[in-house]
C-alpha cells in the first residue's frame, strides 16, 4: 500500500490505531520476555509506547449550557443573534488583529478572501505546493492558476527566493501556507509583494497563535484565513475566519460572504450591491468556538513544550532533521514534522520506517505528497475555461514547471509527521517517541532486510 494516507485520514487512523494498540498491549504484556522488548515491535517485539494517545477533539462539560442557550433560543443564522459577532470580537482581539470575519470554513475564508484581493479569472497566484489540496482548489475555483513557489527543505515553507522568477504579467497575489502552524518567513515574502504590487493572503488554517518577530500569523500579509475544522486546535466541526486590520477589506469581506449585501462603509444603491456568495458561520459554531479560547491557549502552551523538547532530543539522531523556523518566530505545531534520511538507518526506506515507528506506538504518516502530479491540475487546465483563459503555450509551460520543484519534491519525499494530540501527552510519552526512533534506528538493518 502507498503511505499517502490523507492528512485527515491519518488523524482518524492514528486515534483508532491508539486504540488497537492499548488493546494489542493489553493481552500482549505478560508474555513479553526481556529479549523480545528490545526487539522492533515490527519484528515481534514490544512497543515502546503502550499507552496510546489522547482523543480529539475533546469538550467539557462547562460548555453545555451555552451550547443549549443557543439551541433553545431558536436563533441559530448568524443574522439573529450575537454569538457569531462575539466570537469574531474575541478572536481578533486574541491576535492583535483590527477585524475579525467568521466564515463557514476555512476554504470559504480563502475564497473571501482571493476574490477581495481582486483574484480574477485568467490571474496567477504564487502558492505554497505543501500544504492541504483546499488551498490549490480555491485558486483553481477563482478560475485563477496556482503556480507554486519551491519549498525550502530546512523549514518545509515557502522559499522566499523562488517568488520572483515566477511572477509574470498576471500574477495578483502570494499565498504563503503557515504549514503545520509553522510561521513562513513572511518579511522577505511581504517585500517582494510590496515591490511588485501584490496581494498577500496568509493560509493560517493550521497556524492559530502561530508568531512571527512578535506578530500573529494571519495578521501578516493583507488578509489571513483560518480553519476551524473539526481535527483543528479550535475546532467547530467546520469554521472559518478572515483577519486583517483593513476596515475596507473586511467590509468587503463580510459583503462577499453575506450574498453582497451591504456592510459598514461598503454600500451601494441597491441592498445586493456587489457580487457575493453565502460563506457565513452558524450561531453554534460560534459558541464553540466562543468557549475553547481559554483551552487554545493552554493546549498551544503545552504542545510547544512538547515539540521543544521533542526538536531538542531528535535533533542528536543522526538522520533526524527537525524543521527550521524563521527567527524570532513561535510555531504552534498542528502536525510536528521532522525529515528523515535514509541513509543513517541502513537505507530503511521512510514508508518502512513509518510503519516500524507506528508499531512501536507512535502513530505517523508522510503527510503530503507532490499533489500536482495527480492529475487535479492536469483536469483544470484541460478544462474549456482554462483554454479560454490562458494560452495553450502558458498552460504547457506550467505544467512543465512541476518538475522545477525540487525542494518541494525532496520535502515530499522525506518528511514523517505526527499528530497535534500527540504533544498534549507527558513527558515521559514525549521520551517514548524519541526512544522509539532510537530503537529503530539501532534495529535499522534488521529491519531493511525482513520482508515488507
Ligand atoms: C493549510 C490548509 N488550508 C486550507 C484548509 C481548508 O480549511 P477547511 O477544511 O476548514 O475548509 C485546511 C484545512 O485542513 C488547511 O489545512
Amino acid at each position: 500500500m502507498k503511505n499517502h494516507l490523507t492528512r485527515r485520514g491519518f488523524i482518524g487512523r492514528a486515534a483508532a490505531g491508539s486504540a488497537a494498540l492499548t488493546w494489542l498491549s493489553a493481552r500482549r504484556a505478560p508474555t513479553v520476555f526481556a529479549a523480545d522488548a528490545a526487539k522492533p515491535a515490527l519484528l515481534g517485539g514490544a512497543p515502546v509506547h503502550q499507552g496510546g494517545w489522547a482523543n480529539w477533539p475533546t469538550w467539557r462539560e462547562s460548555w453545555e449550557p451555552a451550547v443549549l442557550k443557543v439551541f433553545r433560543s431558536g436563533r441559530w443564522f448568524r443574522g439573529s443573534g450575537n454569538n457569531v459577532a462575539e466570537f469574531e470580537s474575541a478572536y481578533a482581539n486574541l491576535l492583535g488583529a483590527k477585524r475579525c470575519l467568521a466564515t463557514a470554513s476555512g476554504t470559504t475564508a480563502l475564497l473571501v478572501s482571493l476574490h477581495v484581493m481582486d483574484v480574477d479569472a485568467g490571474d496567477e497566484v504564487i502558492v505554497s505546493p505543501y500544504t492541504f489540496i483546499a488551498t490549490y482548489n480555491a485558486i483553481l475555483v477563482n478560475k485563477a492558476l496556482p503556480v507554486f513557489a519551491d519549498t525550502d527543505p530546512a523549514t518545509l515553507t515557502m522559499d522566499p527566493a523562488s517568488i520572483e522568477s515566477r511572477i509574470t504579467e498576471r500574477t495578483r497575489a502570494v499565498l504563503p501556507v503557515h504549514i503545520y502552524g509553522m510561521p513562513c518567513d513572511m518579511d522577505p515574502i511581504n517585500a517582494i509583494a510590496r515591490k511588485r504590487k501584490l496581494a498577500v493572503v496568509e493560509d493560517a488554517c493550521q497556524a492559530w497563535l502561530a508568531e512571527y518577530k512578535g506578530r500573529k500569523c494571519g495578521t501578516l500579509g493583507d488578509l489571513g484565513c483560518f480553519s476551524f475544522q473539526e481535527s483543528k486546535h479550535l475546532p467547530s466541526g467546520e469554521g472559518g475566519a478572515v483577519t486583517g486590520n483593513s476596515d475596507e477589506l473586511l467590509d468587503r469581506c463580510h459583503a462577499f460572504h453575506n450574498c453582497g449585501r451591504a456592510t459598514g462603509g461598503f454600500k451601494g444603491a441597491r441592498p445586493y450591491f456587489t457580487r457575493g456568495s453565502n460563506y457565513r458561520m452558524q450561531q453554534f459554531q460560534a459558541v464553540l468556538l466562543m468557549q475553547q479560547i481559554d483551552k487554545l491557549v493552554q493546549e498551544t502552551a503545552h504542545r510547544r513544550e512538547s515539540a521543544d523538547y521533542l526538536t531538542a532530543n531528535l535533533k542528536e539522531i543522526p538522520g533526524i532533521q527537525p524543521a527550521r523556523l524563521p527567527e524570532n518566530s513561535r510555531a504552534v505545531w498542528h502536525l510536528y514534522p521532522f525529515r528523515y534520511d535514509a541513509q543513517h538507518f541502513n537505507g530503511l526506506p521512510r514508508d518502512k520506517f513509518i510503519r516500524a515507528l507506528t508499531a512501536e506506538g507512535v502513530p505517523c504518516s508522510s503527510v503530503y505528497h507532490e499533489q500536482y502530479f495527480d492529475g487535479l491540475l492536469d483536469e483544470a487546465i484541460a478544462s474549456r475555461g482554462f483554454k479560454r483563459l490562458f494560452s495553450a503555450e502558458r498552460l504547457k509551460a506550467y505544467r512543465g514547471s512541476f518538475q522545477e520543484l525540487k525542494g518541494n519534491r525532496e520535502v515530499c519525499a522525506t518528511t514523517v509527521g505526527m499528530t497535534q494530540n500527540m504533544l498534549l501527552a507527558d513527558r515521559r510519552s514525549m521520551d517514548h517517541i524519541v526512544e522509539a526512533i532510537r530503537k529503530i534506528q539501532t534495529h535499522s538493518a534488521a529491519l531493511a532486510k525482513a520482508a515488507a
